[in-house]
């Protein structure tokens, strides 16, 4: 079963093909992050209308790299929600002019759900239960996954998300943006033990905060106007992947997950992929990291969770709208 996957709730325009829930035909992701630069994070004004500008093409050549037309499609998934408004209405609208006028099932998936299915992308043979961080420039969320559609956030950030600490604190440091990889970059050449900036909540509950983090870090350099670039940036990432890794490996163990995945944008950072091997080696823990492809915003994850959906539940009515604060439990 042939399922094509839209994914337009932020700043990538993306469109994929996915075969069983599993297997990838194709995955195109035309990234804005250029068009937003300038202004240091994403405008969404600028992110509606570049979707739409970007769509059409990037559907043909999703359909075009898996070698189908879309009378082959067996269904047409979107991620509706949560996302920006205007945003996620383009990948809708697409969808559901697509499934009408193919006549296919039209199926709305939540954007986390999606980020969670990307594993099963990842390792075809994976079954829940299993534990998932997510972690990208709008959300920090620990997801259990306890059989297929059955969520329980267990946490998630009072204030900045992990990928917005990145971003902001990229942007204090004139890094550009999307701060994460840049800060991720940078760090290899500084000494993550130089800055003893905080760890925050580090032992309370599953919540995370990241406010105060990116606060320490501007006050740090404020007061210390010569510091390194490198080690600020290696001190920075240390403080976030410590509290990230630390907090889903005790929520694994305290919940009886064996199993520990990541998605969202955050989890393409190679320290804390490193660090998240050694610490759920020592917990006894399988820790799965998808591609750093899979974790970013694409439509593949979209479309595989699509067909888990549709499975579940059957087709989305066309009714449905677009839902920016959509949630996942
Ligand atoms: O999931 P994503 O592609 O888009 C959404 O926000 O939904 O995540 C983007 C976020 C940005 O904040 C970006 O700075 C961060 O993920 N990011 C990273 C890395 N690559 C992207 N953060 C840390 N290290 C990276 N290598
Ligand atoms: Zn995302």
């Amino acid at each position: 079963m042939l399922v094509l996957g839209i994914e337009t709730s932020c700043d990538e325009t993306a469109a994929a093909v996915v075969a069983d829930g599993r297997a990838v035909r194709s995955s195109v992701v035309a990234t804005q992050s250029e068009l937003h630069a300038r202004f240091g994070g994403v405008v969404p004004e600028i992110a509606s209308r570049a979707h739409v500008e970007l769509i059409d093409d990037v559907i043909a050549q999703a359909l075009l790299e898996a070698g189908i037309e879309l009378t082959d499609l067996d269904a047409v998934a979107v991620a509706h929600g949560p996302g920006l408004a205007g945003a996620l209405l383009v990948g809708v609208s697409a969808a559901k002019a697509i499934a009408l006028a193919v006549d296919r099932p039209y199926v709305g998936v939540n954007h986390h759900e999606a980020h969670v299915y990307a594993a099963l992308l990842e390792d075809p043979e994976l079954e829940p239960p299993f534990l998932t961080l997510i972690a990208s420039g709008g959300h920090t969320l620990l997801i259990a996954t306890d059989a297929h559609g059955v969520y329980r956030v267990l946490g998630q950030t009072v204030d900045d998300a992990a990928g917005e600490a990145f971003d902001k604190v990229a942007r204090f440091l004139g890094l550009g943006y999307p701060g994460g990889p840049v800060i991720d970059r940078l760090a290899l050449d500084g000494d993550s033990g130089a800055i003893p900036f905080p760890r925050p909540m580090l032992g309370e509950g599953h919540d995370f905060s990241f406010s105060g983090l990116k606060t320490a870090v501007v006050q740090w350099v404020r007061a210390h106007p010569d510091a390194d670039v490198a080690d600020v940036a290696a001190s920075f990432q240390a403080a976030v992947v410590e509290t990230l890794v630390t907090k889903l490996v005790r929520a694994a163990l305290e919940h009886g997950f064996g199993t520990v995945v990541i998605g969202g944008g955050v989890a393409a950072n190679s320290a804390l992929r490193t660090r998240l091997l050694d610490a759920a080696d020592d917990a006894g823990l399988r820790a799965l990291l998808p591609s750093r492809e899979l974790c970013t915003d694409n439509a593949a994850m979209v479309a595989g969770a699509g067909w888990w959906r549709l499975r579940a539940d059957g087709p989305t009515p066309l009714s449905a709208g677009a839902y920016p604060a959509l949630r996942l439990d």
